[in-house]
């Protein structure tokens, strides 16, 4: 096998912290070993203990002033959406149409879409996201491009082509039968090859008739193990459209939930103004709420409730999202500390335990995906992100302010850090971005 093998301080968890001091919820080395074999977590522990398992001629990359974590998992991102980002003064339909719609035409064009699939993954990498579950545009194209590029650096991705086959712009959209011929294809072409893996992904409500939401469930049923990605519950407006062009359904959660779309295996972006029933249907089927922060800000959508959503007679299974390009930042720790302002207005509370597991093992959990990545124990890829909180004057001050404590230094990273906080990134491994490298552009 071919081995790799990282020394640094290694940071993992074990469960849902219970809150801030929760010491038990996670494991930290001070100076530990990561063994790699063939991309996958070998063994772990503490440098002293593990150095003379290090096969003769295996070089060791040190971080010795690093934190080394699990790499960040982004649960809800739009790969056509780069262009999109930080567009000016829209609510999410105009938002959708004056900006969103326009762009996303361009990705019918592969070369359009090779060239995007490179900047998207470039950009995860810069960031310290190693697995995102991502959307496509309605051109199985352009998740044709988005696989091949994550194939070729040897990244994980959870992608689909969107289905939409009304309410949008007749380059945008597809058919209930083309919708349901070509995400079948997708299927067969990448579910499953390698570290690849499919999600059905009608948009939203708005733009699939029911013929097209018939199909996406026929295409989970007829494919056990397949995501499912959509958008619940954003903005007012939308739940107001989607009652009119529904009227029979009991609300918008049962919109899906009339055709199959609930599950384990589906994510629900925002979440946000949802009924004491649409809760319980969630939790009872075991989908899965995406707290998308940086985005429902920005378009104006709502404030997430966490703690609503975490009640314990029927909790729903959360995760934490950037949304780009509704979303204004590729950076699971920006996203992170603007979760914590949006809990803060609601006196809600996300302790940095609590961010950092989400962003890593409970968004692996979230995806079904444990026992894959999310953790550094063994048999796990070693997808690895390596995080400096003493990145920007502003956080090497207030680094100055604190004596080692583990919990004060990640609320630093969340609140402050961004891109310029992650010094390395590895996929199986190998390095896929380091800092102090120069870059193309
Ligand atoms: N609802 C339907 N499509 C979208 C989208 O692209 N972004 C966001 N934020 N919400 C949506
Ligand atoms: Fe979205």
């Amino acid at each position: 096998p071919r081995f790799t093998a990282l020394r640094g301080r290694l940071l993992s968890f074990r469960r849902a912290p219970t809150g801030p001091g929760d010491a038990d919820s996670h494991v930290c080395i001070p100076d530990g070993l990561l063994l790699i074999a063939d991309g996958r977590i070998q063994a772990v522990g503490t440098y002293a203990d593990l150095k003379d398992q290090i096969p003769a001629g295996v070089a060791v990359d040190h971080h010795p002033d690093g934190l080394i974590l699990p790499g960040f998992i982004d649960t809800h991102i739009h790969f056509p959406q780069t262009q999109v980002i930080a567009s000016y003064g829209a609510q999410l339909l105009d938002w959708l149409e004056k900006y969103t719609f326009i762009e996303e035409q361009k990705y019918a064009d592969p070369a359009h879409a090779a060239a995007g699939a490179r900047f998207f993954l470039d950009e995860l990498l810069r960031n310290g996201t190693t697995t995102a579950a991502a959307y496509g545009s309605v051109h199985p194209q352009s998740v044709d491009a988005l696989f091949a590029e994550a194939e070729r650096r040897g990244a994980g991705l959870i992608a689909g082509k969107v289905m939409m086959d009304r309410h949008a712009p007749a380059a945008l959209t597809d058919s209930a039968e083309s919708g349901y011929a070509d995400s079948k294809a997708l299927i067969e072409r990448w579910h499953r090859r390698g570290r690849q893996r499919y999600a059905v992904t009608p948009r939203f409500a708005i733009t699939s008739t029911e013929a097209q939401l018939e199909a996406a469930g026929a295409l989970l049923r007829e494919h056990p193990g397949v995501h499912m990605q959509t958008h619940l519950s954003e903005n007012l407006d939308e739940i107001a459209t989607v009652r009119r062009l529904f009227p029979t359904a009991r609300d918008y959660t049962d919109v899906y939930d009339r055709f199959g779309l609930l599950g384990p295996t589906s994510l629900f972006g925002h979440c946000i103004h949802l009924s004491e029933e649409e809760m319980r249907r969630l939790s009872d089927s075991g989908s899965v709420a995406v707290f998308c922060p940086t985005s429902n800000l920005f378009i104006g959508s709502g404030l997430f409730d966490r703690a609503a959503l975490s009640r314990a007679d029927r909790p729903v299974r959360q995760s934490l999202a950037t949304d780009v390009g509704g979303g204004t930042s590729y950076s699971m720790l920006r996203t992170a500390g603007e979760a914590y302002k949006v809990l803060q207005m609601r006196g809600q509370n996300l302790s940095a335990l609590a961010a950092f597991d989400l962003m890593t093992r409970g968004n692996a959990a979230a995806l079904g995906m444990a026992d894959e990545i999310g953790t550094l124990e063994p048999g796990r890829w070693a997808d690895l992100v390596v995080l400096d909180a003493r990145a920007t004057p502003a956080m090497r001050h207030r680094m100055n302010a604190i004596d080692g404590d583990l919990e004060e230094e990640l609320f630093v990273l969340m609140i402050l850090g961004d891109d310029r906080a992650v010094t390395h990134t590895y996929l199986r491994g190998e390095k896929a971005y380091d800092r102090a490298a120069p870059t193309a552009e």
